[in-house]
């Protein structure tokens, strides 16, 4: 079988699939040498969306994680329950104590958005951390971003975002948000887990490294969703610049800025929900 990505949770699901939908993100990656996990939802659909789009969760050779938040970590320990033993490609601020101000009922709240468990945790039941912050080629063809630069001026964080440090509350700088890159035949497929770090600047860091090959994909949560009108405004612009073939919208991109990606974007657009399959060279 050639290499195969699957969008395996997501806030939405495709038709006709006895799957479930939860806000979070994963996919999985299935290549001729071998099989990886990147991010693992909220922890309540991997295993049973594994299941049945028949993805044998025994598989993987890795996991990689896109940053600390819950929705996309929650899913780590019950991966753990059926892969006893396992790689997992982190960022090292991945276990910063992560917050966000939210307003529930009309009620300013802080509510913890961080990894569920410590580090020891997941260690016990068979993680095999390898942090780093750097861009790095964890296997033959993937890639990890590692911390992405701030460059673009236009590209500003969720101000709701938030850290612990000495026991107060700040912004979050999020430098644990980091994307997967597959190198194929036919370019390269950038998958998101949020894009914090900004979607132009993680596609221009990618070029950085990688400039030599064309742009294929690019798929996953933008962040988009939960940010300003002029920043999906340039964020469109500076995407027209790159020669893609396909953007899938997942997650928090949200339905507005997806069908402002559909109406610039046409027939390049797809939404990626649960069972979303592409085949690649
Ligand atoms: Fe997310
Ligand atoms: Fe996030």
């Amino acid at each position: 079988m050639g290499k195969r990505i699957t969008v395996i949770c997501e806030n939405t699901v495709g038709p006709s699939l006895p799957v479930l939908g939860e806000h979070g993100f994963a996919v999985f990656i299935e290549r001729k040498s071998s099989n990886y996990l990147f991010d693992t939802g909220q922890g309540i659909s991997i295993l049973h969306n594994a299941k049945h789009l028949k993805k044998d969760i025994t598989s993987i050779k890795g996991i990689a994680l896109s940053h600390g938040h819950y929705d996309h970590t929650g899913g780590l320990q019950h991966v753990l329950k059926l892969k006893k033993k396992v790689k997992v490609y982190a960022h090292p601020d991945s276990f910063s104590k992560k917050y966000a101000r939210l307003k529930i009922n009309g009620k300013e709240t802080e509510r913890y958005i961080g990894t569920k468990h410590k580090k020891e945790y997941y260690e016990k039941r068979g993680a095999q951390f390898i942090f780093s912050s750097s861009f790095r080629e964890i296997d033959k063809d993937i890639y990890l971003t590692g911390e992405v630069p701030r460059i673009t001026d236009f590209e500003k964080g969720d101000t709701r975002l938030l850290v612990k440090k000495n026991k107060e509350l700040v912004s979050d700088p999020l430098r644990d948000d980091q994307s997967l890159v597959l190198k194929t035949k036919q370019g390269l497929v950038v998958i998101l887990g949020c894009a914090h770090s900004g979607l132009i600047n993680t596609l221009n860091h990618i070029m950085n490294h990688l400039g030599d090959e064309k742009l294929d994909t690019v798929i996953g949560g933008t962040h988009l969703g939960f940010l300003k009108e002029d920043q999906l405004d340039s964020t469109i612009s500076q995407l027209k610049r790159y020669d893609f073939k396909k953007i899938g919208a997942s997650h928090c991109t949200g339905l507005k800025a997806a069908a402002r990606l559909f109406q610039e974007f046409e027939d390049k657009f797809f939404f990626a929900n649960v069972g979303t399959s592409i085949v690649l060279d």
